[in-house]
């Protein structure tokens, strides 16, 4: 079990392996997601304060090489596993896009492991 501190937020528990978005979005909070966890469109965006997420997918690497500036520390959070302990920043949520009418679609399950 990892636990997701949420700046300004709260924090929430996770299973082992979970997908950061996952967990971000089933305490309730409206995190973008618009491609539906598929590295495409970075609405999940997060930064990452504190905790070891992991390795890149290559899928998430390839994306941000596409970006012109990337924050420090910023992942895509339909990538990440969590597998350590994660404090985060959410850069993107409805609340603050109300225009998009809803913050996108569910991203699937990935199996529960860790590398
Ligand atoms: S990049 Fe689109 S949901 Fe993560």
């Amino acid at each position: 079990m990892a636990i997701v501190h949420m700046e300004g937020i709260g924090r929430t528990s996770a299973p082992d392996g979970q997908r950061l978005v996952l967990a971000i979005m089933a305490a309730g909070v409206d995190i973008l997601h618009r491609c539906g966890g598929n590295a495409r469109c970075t609405t999940c965006r997060v930064q990452i304060l504190g905790g070891d997420p992991g390795p890149m997918t290559e899928a998430e690497r390839e994306k941000l090489a596409t970006l012109d500036e990337v924050p420090e520390n910023m992942r895509l959070s339909c990538q990440v596993r969590c597998c350590d302990d994660l404090t985060v920043r959410i850069l993107r949520r409805l609340v603050e896009n109300p225009d998009m009418g809803d913050a996108g679609p569910q991203p699937e399950t990935w199996p529960l492991v860790c590398p």
